[in-house]
């Protein structure tokens, strides 16, 4: 009789005589699990992948990094399979508020590729929201508000797919893939309806900071007033309470608010409770990021752990928006700006002070802080309301025309912010 002695047969063999034994009735399934997985790379999950086929992939991907491989080295890169289940890291915020310093850390972590911002996830879903809303096409050929829901399904699938191929294939491969688009995070409902095992960091900054930030690096968003700190910093605001409604609804489990300040002051702690929060295995290398990714981060000198340079700290580089936003300007802030309060900064006082967030000067534990201020602001989840489905009714022609009058003049752009 032929045999053929694999890992598994022999594996399996054992575990039959030891289920004779001891009186079991079926071999031990673990056999299964244990044996050398076969299967090819573009049949597993990107999350099951072992460190030497990430580094085959990532192999097999350096070429096209310029964007100007072949197309035979294209095909030839092993994609592994990345479906909606893939807890999939959103880093997010107002831009300007560490988001890109989060994510610098997260990619040292040997599990974790962020990469670069793909600038096309919130257009995308913006581009969505407004043909779900008022599709210009269709409004204006059949009168209909919204696409039907058959329309919509297919649209939601396209986007949904397109999104994730985007954060596959925008930088190497890894078992943990994240996206660090800012403004992705106004999404997070409709993100994590989509990928449930999402998990969002939202970075929160001191909307003078962002302000100065965003004035004096010129970074254009569209429709903010560039000239006038007033409009930055209540646009921030407007900016979070889309974004603070969706985080506190989806609660503690998916979204993490990170106070961009407290990140600074107390570095490990708070990357601690990151990983904890992303499950992530601890690694002492996101401590100091700044040696695994060059130079790029201009506050890595400003690390120490004592407290005077902690204070130097603050002064230099969490304040650096004193005595440059105008003094009428500043006395806007608690008015235009309510969430400032909320979030735990001080718009009454016009100087940066950001000593309660360090767990120590607070005399509050590990955290505490955000911990009481999620445990204050979080409102529990309401369950959705399902709303009954509305009867569609087709339109007359002479109605057709009235809609089309009114809607003319209020009809606007499709608008694209970032
Ligand atoms: C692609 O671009 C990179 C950087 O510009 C260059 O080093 C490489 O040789 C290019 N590869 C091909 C196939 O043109
Ligand atoms: C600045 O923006 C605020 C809020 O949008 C507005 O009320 C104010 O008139 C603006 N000031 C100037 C000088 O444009
Ligand atoms: C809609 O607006 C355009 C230009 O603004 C105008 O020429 C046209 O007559 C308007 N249509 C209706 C039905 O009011």
């Amino acid at each position: 009789m032929p045999t053929v002695i694999t890992p598994l047969s022999v594996c399996y063999f054992l575990s039959l005589i030891l289920a004779y034994y001891l009186g079991k009735n079926f071999p031990d399934p673990n056999c299964f699990k244990a044996s050398i997985d076969n299967r090819p790379i573009r049949l597993k999950k990107i999350e099951e992948l072992t460190d030497a086929e990430i580094k085959k992939v990532r192999a097999q991907q350096a070429p096209c990094h310029y964007g100007n491989c072949t197309a035979r080295e294209y095909k030839a890169i092993e994609w592994p399979d990345v479906d909606d289940q893939h807890p999939i890291i959103w880093v997010g915020g107002m831009p300007r508020s560490g988001t890109t310093l989060m994510r610098a850390i997260l990619d040292v972590h040997p599990d974790v590729r962020c990469g670069e911002e793909t600038r096309v996830i919130p257009r995308v879903m913006m581009v969505r929201k407004s043909m779900k809303s008022a599709t210009h096409m269709k409004e204006s050929a059949f009168s209909q508000n919204a696409l039907s829901s058959e329309g919509e399904e297919a649209m939601n699938e396209g986007v949904k797919r397109f999104i994730l191929e985007v954060i596959e294939k925008h930088g190497p491969i890894s078992r943990r893939l994240c996206n660090k688009d800012p403004f992705a995070l106004k999404f997070m409902t409709e993100l994590t309806s989509w990928y449930p095992n999402s998990k969002f960091i939202y970075m929160l900054r001191d909307a003078r900071s962002v302000a100065h930030s965003i004035i004096s690096r010129k970074v254009t968003i569209t429709g903010y007033d560039l000239t006038n700190y007033t409009d930055v910093i209540h646009r921030w605001d407007l900016a979070h309470q889309q974004m603070w409604q969706q985080c506190q609804d989806l609660g503690p489990k998916i979204c993490m608010p990170v106070h961009y300040e407290h990140l600074i002051l107390e570095k490990e702690q708070v990357l601690r409770k990151i990983a904890e929060f992303l499950g992530l295995k601890w690694f002492d290398g996101l401590i100091h990021h700044e040696e695994h990714i060059g130079s790029d981060i201009s506050l890595s000198s400003l690390e120490r752990s004592t407290d005077q340079v902690v204070k130097a700290t603050y002064t230099t580089a969490l304040s650096s928006w004193e005595g440059i936003i105008p003094e009428e300007d500043l006395k806007n802030v608690e008015r235009v700006a309510p969430l400032m309060k909320i979030f735990g900064y001080k718009p009454e006082v016009h100087v940066g002070s950001y000593e309660h967030f360090i767990s120590k000067t607070s005399q509050m534990l590990h955290l505490e802080f955000l911990r009481n201020e999620i445990r204050n602001a979080y409102k529990p989840a309401k369950p959705a309301k399902k709303l009954p489905p509305k009867a569609v009714m087709k339109p007359t022609l002479a109605q057709f025309v009235a809609n089309s009058e009114k809607k003319n003049s209020s009809r606007k752009a499709i608008s694209t912010e970032l």
